[in-house]
């Protein structure tokens, strides 16, 4: 079986732990999207692990990792990542590979994306400055672009950064107004990168494909949310790359009819980080309430999550892009003690009621959620490990999410560890 695991939110869905769990039946885990941008728990007992670009099934010793094409990659987080899990008795070496077609993160694009959001002031887009867009922005543009491949001839690596940092130097300077970076020093940085990491690059399409072939169980990893997809979430307000499951063919080269089943993950209730439009959030105590009961706070800058109610909407929009078969709803447990709770199952917008998930920007900042309120529950579902364990309302309020959407929910998450879920 070949599983793929997307978000169906805004990112933070909880992947890592789903795609740390389900690793266990397989061979392979292939990261296929974004960058350091993203942060995946995995809590293992009492050792949580926080990756940003090494795949969540890389805490088990023998699972295969393979980061593939459309990630883009900052070498100087993943080798960090590599020496904490070292750090823990897990190593990397021989079951990690870097597809030579992934484009490399340097300091210039951090700066980049540091420079752009401060000029933008109040309409930045509230970016998780790891130069995510201007890594994506310099592989489309194609003449100043690093992939991983070129860590393979230094003497052409230096003279291409020369040529880079001339070009990036013009924009600091002109449109910025900041200092020039220097690319002697950005090319020392690389040699360095290209010690640790050549060991690991590969043609990583040509390897999925021989394991395919070879009968090897594969889980595909989404990184961010599906509402944070470049072409159908909520842009500008959106990362750069395709988020949503659409990009899990394009980032690997493994076409979609491979995957036999896509999981969709969802949180029981609705969070967001940055900028941009969120229908149901509660600026309130309401949220106040689920951020702290849910740590809801950034895996990878530590930002406050913006907290509100399940968007049956929302969440059933990215399904459908998706293709989701089954939906894996976590954070049951930290809705806990809310007296009561709502979904949101249609947007009014105007005088209309919708139930499609309008995209653009313009419309979904003019939508008013339309809810529907249920009780809640105070028992304590933390050690629930059967769908009829759970207290009567709470499994209502799980079969209500499931008729909004459209789609079963297979498994409950209802904490945070790798042993807390539910099946059904
Ligand atoms: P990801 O980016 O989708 O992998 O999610 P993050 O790791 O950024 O954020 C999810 C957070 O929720 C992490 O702190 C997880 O440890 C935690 N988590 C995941 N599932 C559950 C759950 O069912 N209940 C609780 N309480 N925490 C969970
Ligand atoms: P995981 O994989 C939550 C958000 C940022 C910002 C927007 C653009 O952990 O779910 P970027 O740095 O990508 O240019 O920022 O996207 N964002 C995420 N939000 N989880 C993520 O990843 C995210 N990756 C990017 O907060 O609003
Ligand atoms: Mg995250």
């Amino acid at each position: 079986m070949n599983h793929c695991v997307i978000g169906l939110q805004w990112g933070d869905e909880g992947k890592g732990k789903v795609v740390d769990f389900l690793a266990e039946d397989s061979d392979i885990v292939v990261r296929y999207s974004g960058g350091s941008n993203a942060g995946h728990t995995v809590v293992v007992g009492n050792t949580k692990f926080a990756l940003h670009l090494l795949p969540s099934g890389s805490v088990r010793q023998e699972i295969i990792c393979v980061i593939a094409n459309a990630v883009v990659l900052a070498p100087d987080v993943l080798i960090e990542e590599i020496d904490t899990l070292a750090g823990k008795n897990i190593t990397l070496g021989g079951r990690l590979f870097i597809s030579e077609s992934a484009h490399v993160v340097l300091d210039y694009h951090k700066r980049e994306d540091q420079l752009r959001e401060e000029s933008l002031g109040k309409n930045k887009i509230g970016t998780t400055i790891r130069g995510i867009g201007p890594c994506y922005a310099d592989k489309v543009g194609r003449s100043y672009a690093v992939r991983m491949g070129d860590f393979g001839d230094l003497k052409k690596l230096k003279a291409k950064l020369q040529a880079i940092v001339e070009y990036k130097n013009k924009i600091f300077t002109a449109v910025y107004n900041a200092e020039p970076i220097d690319a002697g020093e950005i090319f020392e940085k690389c040699k360095s990168y290209a010690d640790r990491l050549l060991p690991f690059i590969i043609d990583t399409t040509e390897f999925l494909h021989k394991s395919i072939k070879d009968g090897k169980s594969i889980l595909f990893e989404g990184a961010q949310g599906s509402l944070l997809d470049l072409d159908h979430g909520t842009f500008p307000y959106v990362t750069s790359s395709n988020s949503s499951s659409l990009g899990m063919p394009a980032g690997c080269g493994v076409p979609a009819k491979m995957v036999d089943k896509y999981l969709g993950v969802a949180k029981a209730y609705t969070t967001r980080v940055g900028e941009g439009p969120f229908p149901t959030e509660q600026d309130n105590e309401i949220g106040q309430y689920i951020r702290e009961k849910g740590n809801e706070y950034g895996t990878t800058t530590g930002r406050p999550r913006r907290c509100g109610w399940f968007d049956a909407v929302a969440v059933s929009y990215a399904a459908k892009i998706g293709d989701i078969d089954s939906v894996v709803l976590t954070h049951l447990d930290t809705l806990t003690g809310l007296k009561e709770l709502k979904i949101c199952r249609a947007y009014k917008i105007g005088a209309e009621e919708k139930t499609f998930f309008p995209a653009n920007i313009n419309r979904l900042s003019q939508a008013c959620p339309v809810y529907e309120t249920l009780p809640g529950w105070d028992e304590d579902i933390i050690a629930a490990t059967k769908f009829d364990e759970l207290p009567s309302n709470a499994q209502n309020y799980i079969c209500r999410i499931e008729e909004h959407i459209g789609r079963e929910v297979g498994i409950i998450g209802a904490g945070p560890e790798r042993k807390q879920m539910i099946f059904r």
